[in-house]
């Protein structure tokens, strides 16, 4: 599948998704694992179905608001039917989604892109101040061009204008962009909009059963710097 992407010579712009991509978006429940205990995993996974979920039926229906409102009502969701009833701990959770960690490699892929003269870059459903607050804790400003938020389109990934804003946004030739994204539902939206995608498939999970499929895969941010004309 790899083979199917052009050489990474010719990359100008890498541009990432953010949450499960750059930042781990595990880390929230993490921080409260014995608070949790075996709720963890379960909140976890309900906590992030839920709020991609609710952002695209926001989408569909035309009743965007932004991601971190939507992270609210999600985690209230996720808490709910696992029979948490803890404002503060709730509280703390989201103010963990404003602090989190980088995924392992992000950092050192974001040097070599620096350091090799190409351009990297952001888009996310994330809100503006929850990518400004992600990029301050972790320490990336140096390192990206520009940190795109769907709150100027006020519309959710997949759709396609959000694709175009970012792509209008460099005015490079769209061949010359990588997108990369560990979520297989974005990596779909980026390639049926005609974006060169990589995916990040860390958990070797099966491809989305959608018609349109990644056009490149690879096991971690590493693994893409080939892809990216790095090393
Ligand atoms: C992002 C999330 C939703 O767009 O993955 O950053």
């Amino acid at each position: 599948m790899t083979d199917a992407v052009p050489t990474g010579e010719d990359v100008r712009l890498a541009l990432f998704d953010a949450y499960g991509t750059l930042f781990d978006d595990d880390g929230p429940t993490r921080r409260f694992a014995e608070t949790l205990g075996e709720r963890q995993t379960p909140l976890a996974r309900l906590w992030r179905q839920k709020q991609l979920e609710y952002s695209w039926i926001r989408s569909l229906v035309g009743a965007y608001v932004d991601f971190w409102h939507v992270t609210g009502e999600a985690l209230d969701y996720a808490m709910a039917a696992l029979g948490i009833a803890d404002p503060v701990l709730r509280a703390r959770l989201m103010q963990s989604v404003l602090e989190p960690e980088l995924m392992p490699g992000a950092r050192s892929l974001l040097e070599a892109l620096k350091a090799a003269g190409k351009r990297a870059a952001i888009l996310s459903n994330g809100s503006t101040t929850m990518l400004a607050a992600a990029i301050m804790t972790t320490k990336l400003s140096g390192l990206l061009e520009a940190v795109l938020s769907v709150d100027e389109v006020k519309v959710y990934k997949p759709h396609p204008e959000v694709y175009r804003m970012a792509v209008e946004r460099f005015g490079l030739p769209i061949e010359t962009i990588r997108f990369l994204s560990a979520n297989g539902w974005d990596a779909a939206g980026a390639t049926a909009f005609g974006l060169e995608t990589i995916w990040i498939n860390r958990s070797d999970a099966p491809t989305d059963e959608v018609p349109v499929r990644p056009r490149a895969e690879v096991a971690s941010l590493a693994a893409a710097a080939p892809l990216l004309g790095l090393g």
